[in-house]
């Protein structure tokens, strides 16, 4: 029986995909060796945290060869600035802050802390991004983050007034590791905060391509209060975030006395109409993503029988969950197009259909188009105006397959 990571008591199963290669493993050549795991999501009881059951080695994830880039969405460009002006707001009354972020990717939000010269440090294991960063004058360490590496940042720089991180935390296995290293890192009156897809709208939305190798922990402000107390701190606030098909961010102090705000404990009850803190909860959820998967493929398939060309829209990793769990592959999709220059030209992970530069999709204009990252629709839709007004159609698929 799997324990559970965070409280080593007994998990139960939620759903099985069965093997999966690694999510942003995007190949050069269909010979090219590919590692696969067991995909399969977990509920512990006891502390309410969804998990992973196997989980890659992280340098099989996060290495120089890292393919995602964040700086590649305008609308993830502005979320991040915005943060950055939160923070810049937060530390207005503090005497030479500083301000730790993990997983700071290209320097996306610590570019905008460096412009003021704000005393900042990114942790970021990825050299590739790492290097972009630099280049954007932010101050990085290529490192993964731990208890060791906390104390080293103290003597280095001293403790930190902000620790923040997006779409990091949900990667990092030892998450009681990294919140003992909080508690060194962080001053006592400090604020740590760090968002991630939302367990609350995967659920809901049944986003079940949120599910990959990146992603080992599924947070919700349940399992969320769980972890800060266990580590003698407090959930204090929730803000939801209209971004990677629906995040929280979560903000946590040190001390069990500070107090909740009245927002989070909105969340927290939603929550558990949701019965997040039950294996009730996760029910249907299962039942929800078959049905998905087999109305997708037969939508697929009705169009390929007419002979109509069908590609794809943003290579995610995401939708390497989805293409391997329902076996579509370079037989249905053309290819997939995407705008990130380390993606371009390279077969995706598992189904190897091959990835071109938006121009490919401007000179095609095929009839459908699978908006595989579903989470940008807005901002797509806006770009492809013109492709859709010609008769151009986008297929997506939560909450339910739909061609628009
Ligand atoms: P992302 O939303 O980060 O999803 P994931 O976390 O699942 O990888 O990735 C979006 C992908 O879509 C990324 O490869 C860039 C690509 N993309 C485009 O090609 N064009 C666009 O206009 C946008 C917004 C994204």
């Amino acid at each position: 029986m799997d324990k559970c990571k965070i409280c080593r008591k007994k998990t139960k199963p939620v759903i099985s995909f069965g093997k999966m290669p690694i999510a942003n493993g995007f190949i050069d050549d269909p010979t090219d060796k590919e590692f696969f795991y067991d995909l399969k999501l977990l509920f512990c009881p006891n502390c309410f945290m969804v998990q992973l059951g196997q989980i890659p080695h992280p340098e099989m994830m996060f290495n120089d060869t890292y393919a995602y880039i964040s700086s590649t969405s305008s609308t993830m460009a502005r979320h991040f600035k915005k943060q950055a002006n939160e923070i810049i707001a937060l530390l207005a009354s503090r005497k030479d802050p500083f301000v730790v972020e993990l997983g700071s990717n290209d320097g996306i939000m610590l570019k905008h802390l460096a412009a003021k010269e704000i005393h900042h440090l990114g942790v970021e294991p990825a050299a590739n991004v790492a290097a972009l960063a630099k280049k954007n004058d932010v101050n990085v360490l290529i490192e993964f983050f731990d208890q060791k590496l906390a104390k080293k940042i103290v003597r280095t720089h001293g403790q930190a007034d902000v620790i923040c991180a997006a779409n990091t935390m949900c990667s990092l296995e030892d998450l009681n590791g990294a919140f003992e290293g909080f508690n060194i890192l962080l001053k006592q009156h400090g604020t740590l905060f760090f968002e991630d897809p939302y367990l609350f709208d995967i659920v809901s939305l049944t986003s079940f391509d949120q599910i990959y190798d990146e992603h080992i922990y599924y947070f919700s402000g349940l399992s969320v209060e769980q972890l800060a107390k266990r580590h003698k701190m407090k959930l204090t606030d929730m803000k939801h975030q209209d971004v990677h098909g629906g995040s929280m961010r979560y903000y946590i102090k040190k001390g069990g006395s500070n107090k909740r705000s009245f927002r989070a404990a909105e969340w927290l009850k939603k929550e558990k109409e949701l019965e997040l803190d039950s294996s009730n909860g996760f029910k249907k959820f299962k039942k929800r993503v078959n049905t998905i998967c087999r109305n997708l493929k037969q939508t697929l398939q009705k169009i390929k029988s007419q002979n109509q060309q069908i590609v794809g829209y943003g290579a995610t990793s995401k939708s390497t969950t989805l293409l391997n769990y329902t076996h579509i592959g370079p037989e249905t999709i053309d290819y997939i197009s995407d705008n990130t220059p380390t993606k371009i030209g390279k077969l995706t992970p598992g189904m190897h259909i091959p990835i071109k530069a938006h121009t490919q999709f401007a000179n095609d204009k095929p009839p459908f188009t699978v908006l595989f990252a579903w989470n940008h629709k807005k901002e797509i839709f806006d770009k492809e105006k013109a492709y859709r007004k010609k008769g151009g159609n986008f297929i997506t698929y939560f909450p339910k397959v739909r061609i628009q």
